[in-house]
Parts: structure tokens; C-alpha cells; sequence
């Protein structure tokens, strides 16, 4: 088995490998002037087992061609069988036709990773009405990362009350099995929420706001001010934070912690080993 390390995941897919000791490899790549993409592997792939490591953040667009060109050649070059992680996995959020003529990405995302890899793994996929096998003709398999939220709660927080917000969180923060809460929120568009909910939290107590991404800080900072406690933590599974979403965040609270499936300043909870493990498994 060779993992590859593809533009958003080098360091990550670097530990998976060495955690293995499976031989690794950046994908080379380079962009031409005009735009285009120009990879390729080094050594040789034939009759191995190719896995590509590529989180959809940033650029997810480019992180998608990228991946299709790579799984495209190294069957080319001989590969037995490629597989995707995809520590976030983008474009599961559509996954309706609200308005006439929309294009349903969750479907189109499926039909076009299907077509190009034997395999996918991913961590705490955001889904709403479909579940995975639904939206892939390939097997998929989702890392529960909740026994390694709950042991980094143990050792960071004394007695803590957590928060999940319905859609994103809240089965996640049903599996930590501490006193919790699950607000319910809104969108009214892509910068704005509403959160409401009933709770008795004390005001005296830690709060640790959990959502499965972070992308314009709007949900967690309104989750915040709904709260109104002093003592609020957030984390979030696939930090995202879009332009200055941190730096607003950090206005409301500075304890703001992330798994690394996407880089990012506020890591601190590695899902290398989940990963590593999960792939012994398939
Ligand atoms: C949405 O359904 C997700 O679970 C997150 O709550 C959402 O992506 C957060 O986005 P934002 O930070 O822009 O509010």
C-alpha cells in the first residue's frame, strides 16, 4: 500500500504512513501559467493499492480535479486498486432540489467519486436526510470520532456542559455521553443564523459548544450570545473558517479548539490514528 499525500493533506497523510510504515509520497503538482493542473507520481504503482489523502479545504474545487487526475493516473500507471481519504469530505450539504433547475451536489459529488475510486473514508460527513451509502455506489466508510472528543474533554475540562446545535452536531454530542444540550438553529442565509432552544445550564459551569464545521463563525457566535455563560468553549470537527471568521469568533471567545482534518492555527485533536486504523480494517 503507497499513501499519497495530495495538496491539502500532506502532513496528515505523512502520519498516517509512518504510523503503518506503509511507503508514502507527496503528489507532485505543479499548475501550469495558463491554470491547468500538472501531477505525477513518483515510483512505481503497479499492482499496489493507492491511497489518496485529500481534504476538500481549502480550494475544494482544485482538491476535486486534483484527486480525479491522480486516481485517473495511477490506474494508468498500473495501481490495483486507489482509495480516497477524505478527512472532510465537501459538498454533502445540498443534498435537495429546493428551487427548479438546482444541481443536487451531494448527488453529483457521489456519482463522480464513485466512477473514480474503489474505496472511501471519511470523518463525521455532514449529511441531513441521505445517508452515505445512499449518495455512493462504492463502499464508504465514516470515522466516529466521538471516543476521541470525549477522551480530549476528559483531560481539558473539569466539569463541563456541552452544547450541539440540531443539524450538525447533535448526534455526535448524543455518542460523548456528558450533560448536554442541543440547540436548534435557523439559516436565514449564508451569513446569518438564528438559534433558539430551552436550557437550565448554570451559569457558574464550563460550556463547550460542539458543531460539526465552523465556516462563517455566524453559528457559533450565535449560539454564544443565546447562551449569554462566561466560560464558553467551541470546537468543531472540519474548521473551515472562511476569510475572517476566526478572528470575529475570537471576539466572542478564545478557546476555540478543531480536529486536523482540515489545517488550521486552532488543531488539536489528531485523527491520524483513526485513520490509520480504519484503513487496517478495510
Ligand atoms: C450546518 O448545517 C453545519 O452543521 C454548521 O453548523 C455550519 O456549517 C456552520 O456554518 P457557519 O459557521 O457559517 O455558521
Amino acid at each position: 500500500m503507497i499513501i499519497v499525500g495530495c495538496s491539502n493533506s500532506k502532513k496528515l497523510a505523512k502520519k498516517i504512513g509512518e504510523k503503518l510504515n506503509f511507503s508514502y509520497q507527496d503528489l507532485a503538482l505543479e499548475d501550469f501559467p495558463d491554470g491547468e493542473m500538472h501531477l505525477n507520481f513518483k515510483g512505481n504503482l503497479k499492482n499496489q493499492t493507492v491511497v489518496l489523502v485529500q481534504s476538500f479545504y481549502p480550494n475544494p474545487n482544485h482538491a476535486l480535479i486534483e484527486i480525479m487526475f491522480a486516481a485517473s493516473n495511477a490506474r494508468d500507471l498500473g495501481a490495483k486498486k486507489v482509495i480516497l481519504i477524505a478527512p472532510y469530505l465537501a459538498y454533502l450539504r445540498e443534498d435537495e432540489r429546493v428551487s427548479a433547475g438546482e444541481c443536487v451536489s451531494s448527488k453529483v459529488i457521489g456519482d463522480i467519486l464513485s466512477r473514480n475510486f474503489d474505496a472511501i473514508v471519511t470523518i463525521e460527513p455532514h449529511l441531513h436526510r441521505h445517508n452515505l451509502n445512499e449518495i455512493f455506489s462504492i463502499p464508504i466508510y465514516k470515522i466516529d470520532i466521538s471516543d476521541l472528543l470525549k477522551n480530549y474533554i476528559k483531560k481539558n475540562f473539569k466539569d463541563v456542559q456541552i452544547v450541539g446545535i440540531n443539524d450538525g452536531s447533535g448526534e455526535l454530542v448524543k455518542k460523548l455521553s456528558f450533560d448536554s444540550i442541543i440547540l436548534n438553529k435557523k439559516r436565514k442565509n449564508y451569513f446569518n443564523v438564528s438559534i433558539k432552544g430551552n436550557h437550565n445550564l448554570s451559569k457558574e459551569r464550563e460550556v463547550l459548544i460542539v458543531d460539526d464545521i465552523i465556516s462563517s463563525g455566524a453559528t457559533m457566535i450565535e449560539a454564544i450570545k443565546f447562551l449569554k455563560n462566561k466560560k464558553i468553549s467551541c470546537f468543531t470537527v472540519h474548521p473551515v473558517f472562511i476569510g475572517g471568521a476566526l478572528r470575529e469568533l475570537e471576539k466572542y471567545t478564545k478557546k476555540i479548539t478543531s480536529s486536523n482534518t482540515i489545517y488550521h492555527e486552532t488543531n488539536n485533536l489528531d485523527v491520524s490514528n483513526l485513520i490509520a486504523k480504519k484503513l487496517l480494517e478495510i
